[in-house]
């Protein structure tokens, strides 16, 4: 099962932050990346109904001979990750706020999380927080409207900027020293953040370490492809993508990451 493709998806482009990573660590890899774009956001959706969804992408991706599936996002992580383990044979991947890594380098005792309202509802980050944050002070801001702003390529505009003022400027205030980004759409936000937060303070991106986990995983059930398959030419072509809706947005961002993308590798499908 070496030959086959690295399956991602999320509910929309957020997932290109962990693909970013993924093409990069993984270059002999083929990949399908599945933008559930007709049913984005998640955020507000209720466990039920991303599951459903998560359970038909998942299907799809079996159809094309995937041998492991990155859940690049973390509200779907929250809501289906227990349920696509328990349903298939396959390994899974998931996301979760990279809580535990800031509140270990914390020097104020406090830390920020950004993520959906269906993220911070979820048991996986509960748990986490219990575990690796119980004497840390966690300041939790659901990014309304975030998403959209990716989606509708407002990385940079003064709207964007206001709206995470809102957001990330009580947790400054608050003496927060790390920012997590528990949605893979943030690190698209990653400058204004940044600029908002000031130099003092980390933001915190769990998609290299996504990545790194991916390839562990890879290797260790002897699924990774040998390395000797990898060319710079790959990256480039290495990618099909999907998208339930339209997929003008993904196509746009996912060649600013990578130029020189075939038109071909873009595809609407409807699941
Ligand atoms: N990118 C997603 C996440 O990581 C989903 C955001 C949404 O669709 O609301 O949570």
């Amino acid at each position: 099962m070496k030959g086959g493709s690295v399956g991602i998806f999320d509910s929309c482009v957020g997932g290109l932050s962990v693909w970013k990573e993924l093409i990069k660590l993984l270059p002999a890899e083929k990949f399908l990346y599945f933008s559930d774009s007709a049913f984005c956001p998640y955020g507000p959706k209720g466990q039920e109904e991303i599951t459903k969804r998560a359970f038909k992408i998942t299907d799809f991706f079996l159809g094309r001979g995937v041998k492991l599936i990155v859940v690049a996002c973390n509200t779907a992580t929250a809501a289906s990750i227990e349920a696509l383990r328990e349903k298939y044979d396959i390994p899974f991947i998931g996301m979760e706020p990279a809580v535990k890594p800031a509140a270990l380098h914390s020097r104020s005792g406090v830390i920020g999380v950004l993520a959906t309202q269906g993220t911070f509802r979820g048991k996986l980050y509960n748990r986490t927080l219990e575990r690796f944050a119980s004497d840390i002070k966690v300041i939790e801001r659901v990014g309304e409207g975030l998403v959209e702003m990716v989606e509708s390529g407002e990385r940079n505009s003064s709207h964007t900027e206001k709206l995470l003022r809102r957001y990330i400027e009580p947790m400054v205030a608050e003496k927060a020293d790390h920012i997590v980004l528990g949605c893979t759409h943030y690190p698209f936000l990653e400058d204004l953040i940044k600029k908002i937060a000031g130099p003092e303070v980390s933001i915190v991106n769990p998609a290299p370490a996504v990545a790194l986990h991916t390839q562990h995983i890879l290797s260790e059930r002897g699924l990774l492809r040998d390395s000797d398959e990898q060319t710079e030419s790959n990256i480039v072509n290495s990618t099909i993508f999907y998208s339930s809706g339209d997929y003008s947005v993904l196509k746009g961002l996912a060649s600013s990451i990578i130029e020189g993308i075939p038109d071909e590798n873009f595809n609407n499908q409807t699941i």
